[in-house]
């Protein structure tokens, strides 16, 4: 009788190996991104054959109903990440470290990615800006857990940046952003998120890193592209310059919930389909 195959076979197997974002890259094939905030969402983002989920803490706001990211916790990415492991097998998870989950020092922010890997089943974490940010991302990839960075406009610094405007555009404004860019591959990041940029600024940073690029409201350039999922079904009232709607599933949710409600007050149903007999004696 052949030996039982270790417990960890059955989810490393069919899982998108880190290293082949890197082959991608220099392939010229694009990488496909996208959010997902339950097993539900990750097993459908599964199936439609992306490469990689971000349990994004732009959840706070398109399905926790916040005015930003900046109040998200640890507790709630860590919880939809468990959701999402669930449900998507072959891509990449990732989980984003939320604000106030990596500031403070290296050993916090070690510990929190720890949580998410270990306790949420994420295969790599997401952390914003450079500055501080770099060291805390040399650090928890030290520790041995892949980081994705994320420049351009950076959400969880709505309260030093003012808005969600996008980022660069004006050339005098380049700087900062390509060297927090080249900062975070130098630290040893496997990808970088550029999110609201002028599209030259997004071309010309994937051109300057070795790691692929994912752009949102960035480039067709970038390596790859992600888009908030409940932005691109219609289900977020937000609409930001950047997303195309790729489907309008809110009101077809509105109709069956209407269609429901009506069959309830009608009192056709439950019909007699939808309830149980009593056992044949
Ligand atoms: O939280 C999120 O969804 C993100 C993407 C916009 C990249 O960080």
């Amino acid at each position: 009788m052949s030996a039982k195959p270790p417990r960890y076979a059955s989810w490393t197997a069919g899982k998108l190996p880190l290293p082949e974002l890197l082959e991608m890259k220099r392939r010229g094939e694009k990488i496909v991104m996208v959010t997902a905030y339950d097993a539900p969402s990750g097993r459908l983002a599964d199936a439609a054959g992306v490469d990689l989920i971000l349990v994004g803490d732009s959840s706070g706001m398109v399905v926790h109903g916040r005015d930003s990211t900046v109040p998200v916790t640890l507790e709630e990415i860590l919880l939809m990440t468990q959701w999402v492991a669930r449900g998507a097998k072959r891509p990449l998870v990732i989980a984003d470290m939320p604000f106030g989950s990596y500031e403070a020092s290296n050993e916090q922010a070690i510990g929190n990615a720890v949580r998410l890997v270990k306790d949420g089943g994420a295969d790599a974490v997401k952390l914003e800006r450079g500055g501080t940010t770099i060291e805390r991302a040399r650090a928890i990839v030290g520790a041995g857990i892949p980081v994705m960075g994320h420049v351009g406009l950076t959400p969880q610094a709505i309260n030093t940046i003012g808005s969600f405007r996008a980022q660069g555009r004006e050339e005098k404004d380049w700087g900062p952003i390509e060297d927090d860019a080249r900062a975070v591959a130098d630290a040893g990041a496997f990808s970088l998120v550029i999110e609201a940029v002028a599209e030259p600024l997004a071309r010309r940073i994937t051109g300057q890193v070795a790691i692929p690029t994912i752009g949102i409201g960035a480039s067709p350039a970038c390596d790859g592209q992600i888009l908030v999922l409940e932005d691109m079904l219609g289900l977020s009232p937000r609409v930001p310059k950047f997303v195309r709607r790729y489907g309008n599933i809110g009101p077809g949710i509105e109709a069956a919930v209407k269609d429901y409600a009506d069959d309830v007050r009608k009192r056709v149903f439950p019909g007699p389909d939808q309830v149980y007999g009593m056992k044949k004696k």
